[in-house]
């Protein structure tokens, strides 16, 4: 594998790390396509953050190995450190300075004049909308901020493969999106983004191909398409004119469609999950349904189809849900 032929940017095999009694990293093979984002999606204590430490060379393999672009990540590590960028979970810009002398100081660091530095540092903060915060401590920064300052400072230079460990987790909504618009640009740059998050719809966004894990292990891996695909499951979202009308109506759709109904927070709407009978299309069970509805006189507004969540995925494939949470790590960065 030392000769870089594949196309991949990172391939493993078998990695492992263990942290005395905890496989936290548990056999991972993994083959990430260059160019595109690749989604490791696991809930918390999954092993992503152990895999992701292994993979940019701050933590060493127990076991297994792990190619970045064709370089070994223990026998070839500064190679490797000189192609990757890291996001961390848990942020690295200086507090006390402001946006602008963070990107220049990195900027410095990396070996830019301080022009060039200045230059770039001006032109990440214009592009993430931090212009207005450039001036401002990033003690200061709402969460939002402070993630979009900490992607900006790891792609000063432009990485070929970068990695962002959650880098949405406790973000609101809106901030989400502009992360997500980041990531979007960056890939279309081409660099590759290995993204690790427990959110499914965020890996649904972004990510081209997913490896779904749990316990250090991948328990599923492909497109999005394939993972939904696997799960052979359909959803239809409903809503009602008459919010009275509820509890009959998942009456209705528990018997015909044998499904888990959920009421949504909209009084007037509900969801229902059920499996694909072999040989029978989704889209054919839930017109069955709709004509039950009918019959039993009740009135549907709007109905959707849709393929599953992703989080039905992880519950179908893990058997839990992605929110049982195992206990949560010790930071140990291990300068390699
Ligand atoms: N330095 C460490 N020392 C001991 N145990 C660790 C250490 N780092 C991680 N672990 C354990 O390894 C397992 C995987 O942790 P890891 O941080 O890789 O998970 P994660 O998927 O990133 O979770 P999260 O979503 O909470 O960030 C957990 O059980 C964790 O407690
Ligand atoms: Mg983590």
């Amino acid at each position: 594998m030392s000769q870089h032929t594949s196309g991949l940017a990172i391939e493993t095999a078998g990695l492992v790390k263990t942290f005395g009694e905890t496989r936290a990293v548990d056999g991972v093979d993994l083959a990430v396509p260059a160019g595109t984002v690749y989604g490791v999606l696991g809930p918390n204590g999954a092993g992503k953050t152990t895999t992701v430490k292994m993979l940019a060379t701050l933590l060493r393999p127990d076991g297994g190995q792990a190619h970045v672009f064709g370089h070994d990540v223990v026998c070839e590590a500064e190679e490797v450190r000189g192609r990757v960028s890291l996001t961390g979970q848990y942020a690295s810009v200086d507090e006390d300075l402001t946006g602008t002398e963070n990107l220049v100081l990195l900027g410095r660091l990396l070996g830019h004049h301080k022009q060039a530095a200045r230059k770039r540092a001006g032109q990440l903060l214009e592009a993430f909308g931090l212009t207005d915060a450039a001036g401002k401590q990033v003690k200061h920064y709402s969460g939002g901020m402070r993630r979009r300052i900490d992607i900006a400072a790891s792609i000063l230079n432009t990485p070929d493969l970068l990695f962002l460990d959650e880098p949405t987790t406790g973000l609101d909504p809106r901030s989400r999106n502009q992360v997500w618009d980041i990531v979007r640009a960056v890939v279309a740059q081409g660099t590759t983004v290995l993204l690790t998050t427990q959110y499914l719809d965020e890996a649904d966004q972004l990510a081209s191909r997913i490896a779904v894990i749990d316990h250090g292990r991948v328990i599923a891996e492909g497109t999005k398409g394939e993972l939904k695909a696997s799960v052979g499951a359909g959803s239809v979202h409903l809503r009602l004119r008459d919010a009275e009308q509820r509890p009959l109506a998942s009456d209705v759709l528990r018997r015909s469609l044998d499904a888990d109904v959920q009421p949504e927070p909209d009084p007037l709407a509900l969801t229902a999950r059920f499996s694909t009978a072999a040989g029978d299309a989704a889209a054919e069970q839930a017109a069955r349904a709709l004509g039950e509805l009918a019959h039993a006189g009740i009135t549907v507004d709007s109905f959707a189809l849709g393929q599953p969540s992703l989080d039905e995925v992880f519950l179908a494939l893990t058997g839990h849900d992605t929110h049982e949470a195992r206990s949560t790590e010790d930071e140990d960065e291990v300068a390699a």
